[in-house]
């Protein structure tokens, strides 16, 4: 045996090294035809460690403090060695992280991943997606510019229009009765080791539930249920591959492209024309000064509109958090007897699209001052963006679908 092996072998007798790593990667066994859009987990997690690493090294010359805050991140960008770099990693990867989860999460959507067996794998990630908005959030306010300041002063607020406990509950958040350095602090202390390990946390269960269900695939086929014995061993589905190496080696093709994009982005326009960086960022917090038109970063924008686009303050909160119960329950809403696009019928495929379009649309309107007719385009986007899960359990059910074939093609 090479020193190596030996290694190996004497860490195994101490610990299920090769029993984990045959478990979950050597011999988990994957259905052949997965397509691009399963680029999209592996991915979350690259921008994930991309996030956290550039963190770390952010939070060695950034200030928490309200006086100072500003000119640390002004110090990062211009006397830190490499600060830029590290700075437009992490404000581009923070973009980016949102990119790839909603792409990841759409993916869900067209091949109905989010159904029996992996409604709970679909809830974890949903709270993943609810965790990453804290996040993002919280890691907003910390280069205390004017957006930071105002954008935290608004989202906070709308827990104040909560009844009975709202007002304590807006100065739980903020700890004072406006955003102010208190706040500064504790975002600090939740944006930099609470929700990062939340997070990581929550990912790691996230993938121990998909291995215990297995991935679905383009197709919506259970490769459990059929038949047994490939290649490699008789007792696994017949429509598995090994992940590594296969999958493996397929990820990383996916990785080089993201980095292709990442990299065009962070070295040519890395607040991406005020979308990913907003212009009045640039400007110090000042709370004596209201910024004309205040809106958050785009990832936040269609949830923001669905907001404003109800006039009472209350329930305006409630049709946002409406909007994201919805994904929660999107297990129970999908009646079809079939899981994939490809094997449903008109009605889904045009709901999907008229969903797509509001959901975009909202995206936009979300990001621009509320303007009469820009109010009501957002109403119908947002009732159209409702119509989509709560006709579900109805047109689902009456949908002409397609018969799933038992195998996988070749
Ligand atoms: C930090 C964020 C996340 C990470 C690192 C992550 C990671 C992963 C990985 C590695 C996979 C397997 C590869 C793949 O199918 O693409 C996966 C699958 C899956 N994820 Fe996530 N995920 C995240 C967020 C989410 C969110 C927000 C949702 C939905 C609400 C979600 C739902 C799913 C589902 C349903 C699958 C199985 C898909 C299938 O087999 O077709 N994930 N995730």
């Amino acid at each position: 045996m090479s020193l190596g092996q030996n290694v190996v072998a004497w860490v195994d007798e101490r610990f299920p090294l090769l029993r984990t790593w045959n478990e979950h990667i050597a011999q988990y066994y994957a259905p052949k035809n997965f397509n691009f859009w399963y680029f999209f987990g592996s991915l979350a997690i690259v921008v994930l460690v991309n996030q956290i690493l550039t963190g770390i090294w952010l939070t060695m010359n950034y200030k928490p403090d309200g006086a100072l805050a500003f000119a640390s991140v002004e110090y990062i960008m211009r006397d830190v060695n490499w600060g830029w770099l590290l700075r437009y990693m992490h404000s581009t990867g923070a973009s980016a992280f949102f990119v790839i989860v909603y792409l990841h999460m759409y993916r869900g959507l067209l091949y109905g991943s989010f159904r029996k067996p992996r409604e709970l794998l679909w809830i974890l990630g949903m709270v993943i997606f609810l965790v990453l908005m804290g996040e993002a959030f919280m890691g907003y306010l910390l280069p205390w510019g004017q957006m930071s300041y105002w954008g935290a002063q608004v989202i906070t607020s709308l827990f104040g229009a909560i009844p009975i406990v709202g007002d304590d509950l807006a100065l739980l958040i903020r700890g004072d009765f406006g955003i102010s350095d208190i706040t500064l602090n504790r975002f600090f202390a939740l944006h930099v080791i609470a929700l990062p390990l939340v997070l990581l946390g929550l990912v790691f269960v996230h993938i121990v539930a998909l291995h215990k269900v297995g991935s679905n695939n383009p197709e919506g086929i259970e490769i459990k249920e059929g038949p047994k014995g490939n290649r490699w061993a008789k007792d696994k589905p017949a429509d598995g591959i090994p992940f590594h190496p296969y999958y493996t080696i397929k990820d990383l093709v996916g990785v080089g492209v993201f980095l292709m994009f990442f990299s065009l982005v962070i070295f040519y326009e890395p607040s991406v024309f005020g979308w990913f960086l907003e212009p009045d960022n640039f400007i110090p917090a000042n709370p004596l000064k209201t910024p004309v038109h205040i809106a958050p970063v785009w990832y936040f924008t269609p949830f923001y509109a669905i907001l404003r686009a109800v006039p009472d303050k209350f329930l305006g909160v409630v049709a946002m958090f409406g909007a994201i119960a919805m994904l929660f329950i999107l297990p129970w809403l999908d009646r079809s007897p079939v899981k994939s696009i490809r094997y449903k019928g008109p009605i889904f495929k045009i709901a999907l699209l008229i969903f797509t379009i509001s959901f975009l649309g909202l995206g936009y309107l979300g990001g621009q001052p509320p303007t009469p007719i820009f109010t009501m385009m957002a109403r119908i986007f947002a009732i159209l963006y409702f119509l989509f899960f709560l006709g579900m359990p109805f047109y689902s059910s009456i949908d002409i679908t397609e018969p799933v074939p038992a195998r996988i093609e070749e």
